[in-house]
């Protein structure tokens, strides 16, 4: 089907769907016709912002309205399996906030729903769409890092607190779907503990262990209970390291050229060991500046206008970050067992 534009509805105007509407507004493939959300302060902030925006407290009315061709859901993670569904039974594309859903045999059916209705069904995994994520999976790919032993990442602050899903729902999406991407496919097992510091209901932070194929590992810590904003992967080669730090001005990666060689008998002298490591510079290479969430809108009209399937971040990928989730879950509430993901 051709497009000339596509009119997009947008669900959910709390903190983050306003800059959907942004995107979405100001991109030269689309326009926002209306957007929803049951709080009326909500409402009157977009249309203070967004002159031509027709807003409703009752998201059945984007559904219902024949000119919408596709809605991006930005409300609450416990209501996306429902709101997509909704949305794709009455034929709309989707771009649908992470996690797709709560359960993994919601994203199967979404995804079944959306090949039967032969509409676009993508999760806004964003970091997908950031240019130094795309350099480190290029990095990677060229070999420059070596084989891969282990990576991490981390990502605090102070707040912002979620009262429908706990630190590890809300903020891990992002980090389980970089390294899937980053180590092209899933892992094979988690353990994870988490901590309910603040109330009774959810953890505020959690530390989750993940082992993917070809033996490496990647942990990743989430809070939002923490002094420090910190945005921050590591992946450690056995020929360089590289850091990415989302918040670094200066720039976000740093590619360390430093490795340890091994030979057959390991070093047991400390000055064996400065023999065996080689530190080299630092390089901090030009990633380019575009914004993540525009990329990631522009890919998603793309995919609608040609009539494709998203490749980056469609609902196998979002599939596969639920059922991770799920499995860390699992693990945090049985003290940090071992839980296999088939
Ligand atoms: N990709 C990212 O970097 C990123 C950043 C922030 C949030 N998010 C995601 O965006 C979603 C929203 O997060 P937020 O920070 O804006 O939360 P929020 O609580 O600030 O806003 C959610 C809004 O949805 C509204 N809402 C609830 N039910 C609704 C319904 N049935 N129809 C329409 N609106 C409804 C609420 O009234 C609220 O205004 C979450 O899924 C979150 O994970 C993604």
């Amino acid at each position: 089907m051709e497009f000339n534009r596509i009119n997009i509805g947008v669900i959910g105007c709390g903190h983050w769907g306003p800059n959907h509407i942004r995107i979405f507004s100001h991109l030269p493939g689309s326009s926002v016709l209306m957007c929803a959300d049951p709080d009326q302060s909500r409402l009157e902030s977009v249309k203070n912002s967004f002159l031509n925006i027709q807003t409703t407290a009752d998201h059945k009315a984007i559904f219902n309205n024949p000119d919408i061709h596709a809605v991006c859901i930005a409300a609450p993670t416990n209501t996306h399996y429902a709101l997509a569904k909704e949305a794709l039974e009455c034929g709309k594309h989707v771009l649908c906030e992470k996690p797709l859903a709560m359960k993994p045999e919601e994203c199967h059916e979404l995804k079944d729903l959306a090949e039967r209705k032969k509409k676009v069904l993508m999760v806004g995994h964003i970091f997908l769409f950031n240019a130094g994520i795309v350099w480190l999976k290029e990095c990677i790919g060229s070999g420059e890092l070596g084989k891969i032993h282990y990576a991490y990442s981390t990502r605090t602050n102070l707040g912002p607190f979620r009262y429908d899903v706990n630190a590890l729902w809300d903020l891990a999406p992002h980090d389980i779907s970089i390294f899937n991407y980053l180590f092209d496919g899933s892992p094979v097992n988690v353990s994870a503990r988490g901590q309910k510091c603040l109330g009774e209901s959810h953890e505020d932070l959690a530390f989750a262990t993940l082992e993917y194929p070809h033996d490496i590992l990647a942990n990743v810590h989430v809070s939002w209970l923490d002094p420090r904003k910190v945005r921050q992967i590591t992946i450690v080669g056995d020929k360089k390291m590289v850091v990415w730090d989302d918040l670094d001005n200066i720039g976000p990666i740093k590619l360390y050229d430093k490795h340890v060689e091994k030979t057959k008998k390991f070093y047991e002298t400390y000055g064996e060991f400065q023999l065996l490591s080689k530190e080299g510079s630092v390089m901090i290479p030009k990633v380019g500046a575009s914004e993540p969430l525009k990329k990631q809108g522009e890919y998603f009209l793309s995919c609608i206008a040609k009539g494709i399937a998203p490749e980056v971040s469609d609902a196998s990928k979002g599939l596969d970050v639920v059922r991770t989730l799920c499995a860390i879950q699992t693990s945090m509430e049985h003290q940090g067992s071992l839980i296999k993901i088939s």
